[in-house]
């Protein structure tokens, strides 16, 4: 039954995208002109709190806080935030999941949330973002209303955003990065950019992964349900979003009407969010459910998307699948080139959840088998875990990041040893 209707949304969508083509169509005229309004000055909020963005945050919760704007090799400007540690703390790069911002890293607000417990250990603190999210959505020449803007993946995440991040804070501290964490994206485009890229791997010590989004085969999201319809997706994003996926001021603010009206609303809405990612709801705030979706979701290309779909469907870590003779064309090979992960050495610590529903533990085990340097392997011990308490849930402080912290202090220590004896066997 909710195929069908979905079957017939989409073919509306269809023809509604067809009529565009034509430009005749004047509904489709008027969509357009609706979905392109400047949200978010009716964006007039009840609680203070959640429209601040993710500095405002920060200097709100007691930290210093400094923003820093970096471009890549293909002309993208990124946003980087800090939370500046002392002269001789170890810099530390947080890099956000999909739809996600730098944000995600500080919601749970002080004392619970990642980027503030390892400031409070005394790490010099970087939030990344991604090309295309809220911070990120510049170019030196492209307009993001340019579907070229759009015309990107967490391959290209990987091989020019993160190298411009890192060599960024490692210049400006003359030190290599003492750990990358990412979640979810923020590891699937470091794989990608420690096979592609290995000089830039090395300015990385180590790497935490939440949520390893890599081979992610046995999905249990329904949105899998989605995918036989990808091309017609695509194409819906291709007319009215210039490729985009979401025009997410939009989709903000159609959520924070909806779901912020009243409680039984925001219960509705937090349940159709465990839908979609495992349902955990005794992890999950609600009172940070405004404040979340001043943040989440936020842009990312619709071709983004398509390539974790083509991960999924085919089983393979490689890259964008353009189409046999495309591929002929820019790989040399009618299949997409895989990615080469013998190059990845840097020391990987994976935490991973039984009740995530877009990575199964048994993908991160296959992941886990495939990689040469694994330090640490960790389920969460919380059955109903899912993929976004890793950011959100309540207790992830205890559940995750206490772990993490303690590896990242045992790394360090075996480091400084190492280094003493290197030292005391020169003398
Ligand atoms: C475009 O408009 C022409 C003339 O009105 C019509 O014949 C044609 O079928 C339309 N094409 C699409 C894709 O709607
Ligand atoms: C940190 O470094 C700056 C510049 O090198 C120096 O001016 C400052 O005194 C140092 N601060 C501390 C606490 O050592
Ligand atoms: C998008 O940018 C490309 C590259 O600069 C340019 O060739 C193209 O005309 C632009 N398209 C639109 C619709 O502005
Ligand atoms: C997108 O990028 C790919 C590879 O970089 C290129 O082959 C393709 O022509 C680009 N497509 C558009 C629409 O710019
Ligand atoms: C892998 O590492 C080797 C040696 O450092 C290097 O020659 C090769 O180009 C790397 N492969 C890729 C895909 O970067
Ligand atoms: C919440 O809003 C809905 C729709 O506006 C309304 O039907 C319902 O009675 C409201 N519930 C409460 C508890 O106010
Ligand atoms: C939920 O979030 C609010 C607002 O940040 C906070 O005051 C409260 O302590 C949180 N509750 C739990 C159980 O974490």
């Amino acid at each position: 039954m909710k195929l069908i209707g979905l079957m017939y949304l989409l073919s509306f969508c269809n023809y509604l995208s067809a009529a565009t083509i034509n430009g005749t169509d004047e509904i489709s005229m008027l969509i357009r002109r609706i979905i392109w309004t400047d949200w978010n000055q009716f964006d007039i909020e009840l609680n203070p709190d959640s429209i601040l963005d993710t500095p405002e945050m920060v200097r709100k919760a007691g930290y210093p806080v400094e923003s820093h704007v970096v471009m890549t090799e293909d002309g993208y400007f990124l946003t980087l935030h800090r939370i500046p540690g002392g002269n001789d703390s170890l810099p530390v790069l947080l890099q956000h999941g999909g739809l996600c911002s730098s944000a995600d890293w500080v919601v749970l607000g002080k004392g619970k949330a990642f980027a503030y417990l390892l400031a409070d250990q005394g790490y010099d603190v970087w939030l990344g973002n991604f090309r295309g999210n809220t911070y990120s959505k510049a170019h030196i020449f492209l307009s993001p209303l340019n579907s070229t803007f759009w015309n990107f993946s967490f391959h290209e995440m990987g091989i020019y955003d993160l190298p411009a991040m890192i060599t960024f804070i490692t210049n400006m501290r003359s030190q290599p990065l003492h750990t990358y964490i990412g979640h979810s994206m923020g590891t699937t485009s470091f794989f990608i950019m420690a096979s592609e890229r290995s000089k830039i791997a090395q300015m990385v010590q180590m790497m935490v992964g939440l949520a390893p989004a890599v081979l992610v085969n046995h999905l249990q999201s329904p949105l899998q349900y989605l995918f036989p319809f990808k091309s017609e997706i695509k194409r819906v994003m291709q007319l009215f979003f210039h490729d985009e996926f979401f025009q997410s001021d939009f989709v903000r603010f159609l959520l924070k009407k909806i779901c912020l009206q009243n409680i039984s609303l925001e219960e509705i809405c937090s349940n159709f969010m465990f839908m979609i990612w495992g349902d955990d709801r005794e992890q999950f705030n609600n009172t940070l459910l405004p404040v979340i979706l001043n943040h989440f979701p936020t842009s990312v290309s619709a071709k983004t998307l398509l390539h974790y779909v083509q991960i999924a469907e085919s089983d393979k870590f490689r890259k964008f699948d353009y189409g046999r003779v495309k591929n002929l064309l820019i790989y040399n090979s009618m299949n997409p080139p895989y990615y080469d992960l013998s190059n990845i050495t840097v020391p990987i610590a994976l935490s991973y959840a039984d009740n995530d529903w877009f990575i199964s533990i048994e993908d991160v085990k296959r992941w886990y088998h495939l990689l040469p340097n694994v330090v640490d392997m960790y389920e969460v011990p919380w059955s109903k875990f899912n993929h976004m308490d890793f950011i959100w849930g309540k207790d992830a402080s205890k559940l995750v990041y206490d772990r993490i912290l303690k590896i990242m202090r045992s790394e360090n220590s075996k480091r400084v040893h190492q280094w003493n004896n290197i030292v005391s066997n020169q003398n």
